[in-house]
């Protein structure tokens, strides 16, 4: 498994402070553990904008960036070393450890932050921290209070904060080469999951079942885990989005849906596809999902530096609503079902979003009120859908009950675009060779 160097990460935080005016103080927290019930704890994910800065993967800890002091400084404050809690919890690497493996100037114990940030605020005209971290603000205005009782005459206070995220955020949209070759592992991974389940799926199954085999392959090949709570919905439950439940039995003659991706090294993959249970599509679940392959590969092709967003989503809109009116579930001219967003019944959700350290990653879609040009180095997601609900009136029988989305992870590269997930296949004569056990099928 690949482990970023210190480099990298020392690299960033410089980048960042160049970005930021003298005398500018930052302040980003680390996650901390969260009570799943009475006393234990979820799984601890570290903060992605810590992670970003820091690769450094424990709780409780601050990174401090001083800009244009006296001497540029970065500083970490973390847990200390302590023998009896490391016996129960697991090694902290303390202070000396985190100066020479994190490349930070200094690093101090948590419990010393009270009695360092005054005097470090007292030098700072202005400071940068994650605005909505309510924490972090309360503690800020008491170190601003103590700047007032501890260094009264002397110290100035800073006149102004502003919201670190966008600015790490537009930072963190541009993928870098080393984190591009770590999610094209994120989406290997994923794919090789989604390959793994088909291959493995029949009917009688369990949802949960399907979801098991998913995620012992993100583990079995290094991924921490899912990048978000995997969905595998059958029949009608792939009609509910953010279907988590996992529950039901699978049943012949039903698709079902998995939207689920691997994190790999902080990073998400995002794949969803959509297949017969037993291995045989039915035909209107053919020509619903030839509709949907042709919105999302019709979006791929469009994709390049310069395209939008917007474009991509009213392409695939565009396409989509065509097809429907052609198999009769829509009916009346494109334009004014465009114009009247009457399509928002079989597909209701937008058709990409940034990915990154956050599955739903960070960085602005609008700039200056207009969709903001791709560019190289951005990755984001490809989700065309139609679901048309089991209740679904004035449609034909036929259509009722069926939902399918094709999610592939795009990188925009010079001159259009790699498709990072395409080991998982998505013609309909692909996925059926792989599901009769054809493995050439993958590639
Ligand atoms: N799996 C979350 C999404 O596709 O946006
Ligand atoms: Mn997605
Ligand atoms: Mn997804």
């Amino acid at each position: 498994m690949e482990h970023l160097p210190v480099e990298v990460f020392i690299k960033r935080r410089r980048a960042l402070m160049d970005s930021l005016p003298d005398k500018a103080l930052l302040l980003v927290p680390s996650a901390t553990l969260v009570t799943r019930s009475r006393d234990t704890e979820h799984p601890f994910r570290q903060d992605s904008d810590f992670w970003y800065l820091t690769g450094f993967n424990e709780p409780d800890a601050l990174l401090v960036l001083m800009k244009g002091y006296e001497k540029s400084e970065q500083l970490l404050f973390n847990q200390p070393k302590d023998k009896l809690m490391e016996t129960w919890t697991g090694i902290r690497l303390g202070q000396v450890a985190a100066v020479i493996q994190l490349g930070f100037d200094q690093a101090f114990a948590l419990a010393d932050i009270d009695q360092q940030l005054p005097k470090l605020l007292a030098e700072a005209s202005e400071v940068w921290m994650p605005l909505e971290d309510e924490a972090l603000y309360s503690r800020y205005l008491f170190w601003r209070q103590q700047v007032r009782t501890r260094f009264k005459r002397v110290a100035s206070l800073p006149t102004r904060i502003t919201d670190l995220s966008q600015q790490l955020g537009e930072m963190r949209l541009l993928k870098q080469p080393e984190e591009i070759i770590l999610m094209k592992q994120a989406a290997r991974i994923s794919a090789e999951a989604h390959c793994r389940a088909m291959q493995v799926c029949k009917p009688s199954m369990y949802e949960y079942q399907l979801q098991a085999e998913i995620e012992y392959e993100f583990r079995m090949q290094g991924a921490s885990g899912p990048s978000y709570s995997s969905i595998v919905g059958a029949g009608d439950n792939a009609c509910v989005l953010h279907y988590v439940e996992n529950s039901a039995v699978m049943q012949a003659g039903d698709l079902v849906l998995i939207d689920a991706g691997a994190e790999y090294q902080g990073y998400a993959g995002d794949i969803t596809r959509t297949f017969p249970v037993n291995g045989t599509f039915s035909t209107p679940q053919q020509q619903l999902y030839n509709l949907v392959l042709k919105a999302n590969e019709l979006a791929i092709s469009l994709t390049r530096p310069a395209a939008t967003l917007d474009e991509l989503h009213q392409a695939v809109v565009r396409c989509l609503v065509t097809g429907l009116v052609e198999l009769g579930l829509l009916q009346g001219d494109v334009e004014s079902l465009i114009e009247t967003e009457a399509y928002k019944v079989f597909f209701m959700h937008g058709t990409s979003h940034w990915l990154g350290l956050d599955v739903h990653d960070v960085g602005l879609y609008r700039q200056e009120g207009k969709a903001r040009p791709l560019q190289a180095g951005m990755v984001f997601t490809i989700e065309p859908g139609l679901y048309i609900a089991p209740d679904q009136a004035d449609v034909d029988p036929q259509w009722r009950g069926i939902g399918i989305r094709i999610e592939d992870d795009v990188l925009v590269t010079a001159t259009g675009c790699e498709v990072l997930t395409s080991g998982v296949p998505k013609t309909i004569a692909g996925i059926e060779a792989l599901m009769k056990g054809d493995d050439y099928a993958r590639h």
